[in-house]
């Protein structure tokens, strides 16, 4: 890569939004040579959902080609070939370490310089480190994090090295409990440690999370709740051995997998462009305070419509959703025309040994959990409304069908009124199968 290369567009990160903006253009209209992905990572954009599935699976595990970008959202799957028949250029392994937005130039860790006319800032999260709070020992070997592809590999290699060895997964939420369940299948003896009365607080109520923590221990995995990991000690080789409780407990482990948050990646970006709630500002159509700068996925804090107010959202659905708006409308601006302004409906998923729930909309307001959420019944499916103000804001369902899915989204578009909360909760999916 030749110093100084100028680009019409430019997208800074080449994970999700990077490869659904590429194909949004690709739609659009492009001309060869015109756009550019900047990715610190050395593969082509792919859709990071599967680097906590099926990636880690013992059998025949998902590996590139097979997942990358747009694959994830029924379209046609966008290989490194792609790009190149369609004139795109894929800068990778090249990280960004200086941005001056006032002269719109980005620079490298090797000093090679990228100019533009737009850029689309999608740098996604990285991930909290247990270092970051002076945690004891939490430098050693085979203590983990994941979140990107080079995180995945070494994860393979240390499953592989630890055959039915222990592992401690630090973190309760996304991570903790994907993780748990993967490296359950790879037979290790796993033991999940977090702070919170139950798992994933920031979205699961007391009810729905007795229900994956009963799963899970049926499973054989122990979950020690209400206390954190205080210190690590390691071998000679500096290879971990135990991890240290904040309550006195001391945990044996061959690997440990933290999962305790991500943090937007905007730090290029301080003070040259408006910021809110942690993210980079847009508007509905993710233009930033700067010209021709735009953010999208996890680093855009954006206006949610349907809510009247600014959020961040890190999940796969509205990284996609996200970059191809901002596609959209930059292609409508340079044609003077304007579009409809993002109006998104928040979509979560998550899917862990068997299981796999989805949820739609807000979680705020009174929960009223539905169905048979007994973790040991053979058919279980079981969901929650969330009632604010009489009127139906949210809805989860676990082991849904296609259509229920369906219905449930709807629901948490529409808000129906749902005055009577005995009468939900013995309706339960009928209700929401109604609208
Ligand atoms: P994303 O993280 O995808 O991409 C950012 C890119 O920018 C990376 O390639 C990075 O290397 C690059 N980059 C950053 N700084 C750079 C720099 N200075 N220079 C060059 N490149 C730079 N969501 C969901 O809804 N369902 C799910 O099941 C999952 N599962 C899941 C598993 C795992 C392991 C993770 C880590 C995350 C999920 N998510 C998820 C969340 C989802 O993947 C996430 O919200 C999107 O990937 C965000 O897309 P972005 O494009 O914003 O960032
Ligand atoms: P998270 O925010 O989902 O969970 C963090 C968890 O860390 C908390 O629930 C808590 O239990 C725990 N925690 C916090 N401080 C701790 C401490 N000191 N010791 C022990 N535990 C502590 O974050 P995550 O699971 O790390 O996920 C990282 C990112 O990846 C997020 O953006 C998430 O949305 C994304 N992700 C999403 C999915 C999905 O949508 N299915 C899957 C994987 C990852």
């Amino acid at each position: 890569m030749a110093a100084g290369s100028h680009y019409k567009y430019l997208v800074l990160g080449g994970g999700v939004a990077a490869g659904y903006a590429a194909r949004e253009f690709s739609k659009l209209g492009l001309t060869p040579g015109k756009l550019a992905i900047i990715s610190k990572e050395g593969v082509a954009p792919y859709e990071r959902p599967a680097l906590s599935k099926a990636y880690l699976f013992p059998q025949s595990p998902a590996r590139l080609p097979g997942f990358h970008t747009c694959v994830g959202s029924g379209g046609e799957r966008l290989l490194p070939e792609w790009y190149s028949e369609k004139g795109i250029e894929l800068v990778l392994n090249t990280e960004i370490v200086k941005a001056e937005l006032s002269e719109k130039t980005l620079t490298s860790a090797t000093g090679a310089t990228f100019t533009y006319d737009n850029l689309i800032i999608a740098t996604g999260s990285s991930t909290i480190k247990l270092s970051d709070f002076g945690v004891e020992g939490a430098n050693a070997n085979n203590i983990l994090y994941l979140r990107e592809i080079d995180d995945a590999d070494k994860l393979v290699e240390v499953i592989r090295s630890k055959k039915n060895g222990k592992a401690v997964i630090v973190g309760g939420g996304y991570i903790g409990l994907e993780l748990s369940a993967v490296l359950k299948l790879n037979d290790l003896d796993v033991t999940m440690v977090y702070p919170e009365p139950w798992c994933m607080p920031r979205l699961f109520t007391a009810g729905i999370a007795a229900f994956y923590e009963g799963y899970y221990a049926n499973k054989g995995i122990q979950i020690i709740k209400g206390t954190v990991a205080t210190g690590f000690d390691s071998n000679a080789n500096g290879d971990v051995t135990t991890v240290k409780l904040k309550d006195g407990r001391v945990l044996d482990a061959d690997i440990v997998v933290v999962g305790v948050g991500g943090r937007p990646l905007t730090t290029l970006f301080k003070g040259q462009v408006d910021e809110e709630k942690g993210g980079i500002k847009t508007d509905g159509f993710f233009k930033t305070s700067v010209p021709g700068v735009y953010a999208v996925g996890d680093v855009a804090t954006f206006p949610l419509k349907l809510y009247n107010e600014l959020r961040r959202v890190e999940h796969v659905d509205h990284s996609r959703k996200s970059a191809e708006q901002a596609v959209k409308a930059l292609k409508a601006s340079e044609e003077g025309k304007t579009i409809e302004e993002y109006d998104y409906l928040p979509y979560f998923y998550s899917r862990a040994f068997d299981l796999s729930w989805q949820f739609y909309g807000d979680n705020v307001g009174d929960a009223v959990l539905f169905g048979d959420s007994d973790p040991s019944s053979p058919n279980q499916k079981f969901g929650s409304y969330w009632i604010k103000d009489g009127k139906v804001f949210g809805a989860f369902l676990e082991s849904g069908t296609p259509e229920e899915n369906k219905a449930i989204a709807k629901v948490a578009r529409l808000q129906p009124p749902a005055a009577d909360v005995e009468q939900l909760k013995s309706e339960g999916l009928a209700f929401a199968s109604k609208f």
